[in-house]
């Protein structure tokens, strides 16, 4: 008999698929193969590709289109506002002296390497950064922020949902204490698309970054919100586009499935829903059949679909190939450290040990996943546990003979 595999997918913060959608929008948008910026036929079906999605994706998170310039993608989001706003202060003309002496910049401990990286070259460029603490529990240190911020500050980054734990941060009440300094409010709200409704303008904030593969789209798509008024120099210079915030021919594919997945935000309040009764049912289960696991800050607030476990005494690097083999795809952390033996810098950051952080487990479900797979993913992860385990005990025991 063919042994089939299961293939489940529970790894929707690193990737998810693309949707159905996207898929079924692609030949159309991949027709529309003329530069946006052409002044003649060529330009004018994707011109109104960039225009309709710009006005889907605006509406989507509560903004409106002269606010969304398009990027690559998150990192590309992120490093353009944190270097972007440095740039702006250190060279932009008719600056106002208190504008001039805002050098200091903010962001958590726990913040994707996109923002912590762009960030520690500021500092090599002269700027004085502070790294907000979390807790165990994930929770930002609030006494530590509103000490360490001044009206110096120039910018804060604060994300809306940590990729690893799914702990959501207070965006809107940091974005005010911000703004009494004031100070700029950015945040990555790469994990929270898709996952949790956003409005830009009630929260607040400046600066927002999306990232279109974390919600059904494509690789290579994203945008960054950017606050009628708020200045930043260009990260990449280049010909006009995006009113000049943004240089190169635009991704006129990627923004396009962009637009389609924007249209899907309607959606998210019941596939929240859907994702929450999975994993919670997930780690009901896990928690009562398999003994000494521990999920990181599970009784903070969090993203429905993450779950980051702690199995006491187990290699999170050996379990995720375990499970690889019996074809389920989890995570130890953010995906692009995978390889590196390191453990996770964001559980060390929450004050879990080295052991811990190195016995961790992330499982992200997403909007297709279903009750039998979870199951089936829960009996996997069983066998693995107690094999992994009775392993150890073996190696244990013959190290005393
Ligand atoms: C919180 C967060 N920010 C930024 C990124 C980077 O986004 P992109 O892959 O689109 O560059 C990721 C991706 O893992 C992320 O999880």
């Amino acid at each position: 008999m063919i042994q089939t595999k299961a293939f489940c997918y529970f790894d929707h913060n690193a990737t998810t698929p693309v949707c159905k959608e996207v898929l079924e929008a692609l030949p159309e948008l991949a027709q529309a193969w003329g530069n946006p910026s052409s002044i003649h036929w060529g330009g004018r079906q994707p011109k109104n590709i960039l225009r309709d999605a710009r006005k889907a994706v605006a509406d989507a998170v509560g903004a409106s289109t002269l606010e969304i310039v398009f990027t690559s993608g998150g990192s590309e989001a992120n490093n353009t506002v944190i270097k972007g706003l440095f740039d702006y202060y250190q060279t932009a003309q008719f600056l106002t002296p208190e504008q001039r002496r805002r050098t200091h910049y903010m962001c958590s401990a726990v913040e994707h390497p996109a923002v912590i990286k762009a960030m520690e070259h500021l500092k090599s460029l002269g700027a004085r950064v502070d790294f907000i603490p979390v807790n165990r529990r994930g929770e930002i240190d609030m006494a530590f922020y509103e000490s360490h911020l001044s009206e110096e500050t120039a910018l804060v980054s604060v994300m809306f949902a940590n990729n690893e734990t799914g702990t959501l941060f207070p965006i809107k009440q940091m974005a005010e204490i911000a703004h009494k300094k004031g100070a700029l409010f950015h945040t990555d709200a790469v994990q929270a698309f898709g996952k949790v409704p956003v409005n830009l303008h009630e929260l607040g904030v400046d600066f927002a970054s999306f990232s279109g593969h974390k919600f059904y789209s494509v690789k290579g798509s994203g945008f960054l919100y950017s606050r009628k008024g708020s200045n930043f120099s260009s990260l990449i210079n280049g010909g006009g586009q995006e009113r000049h915030r943004r240089g190169g021919t635009e991704n006129t594919l990627g923004i396009g499935a962009l637009g389609v997945v924007a249209k899907r935000v309607a959606l998210i309040p019941e596939k929240a829903e859907q994702m929450a009764k999975l994993r919670d049912h997930m780690e009901a289960r896990i928690l009562s059949e398999i003994e000494e696991v521990t999920i990181t800050a599970g009784e903070s607030p969090r993203l429905s679909n993450t779950s980051s476990l702690v199995l006491k005494g187990v290699d999170g690097e050996t379990m995720l190939m375990s499970l690889d083999i019996k074809g389920y795809a989890v995570s130890t952390g953010a995906a692009c450290s995978s390889g590196n033996p390191e453990p996770s810098p964001v559980l060390l950051a929450m004050g879990l040990t080295r052991e811990e952080a190195q016995n961790s487990l992330r499982v992200s479900i997403g909007w297709e996943t279903t009750l039998e797979q979870v199951n089936a993913f829960v009996e996997a992860l069983k066998v693995v546990v107690a094999r992994l385990r009775s392993l150890q005990n073996d190696e244990g025991d013959s190290c005393h003979v």
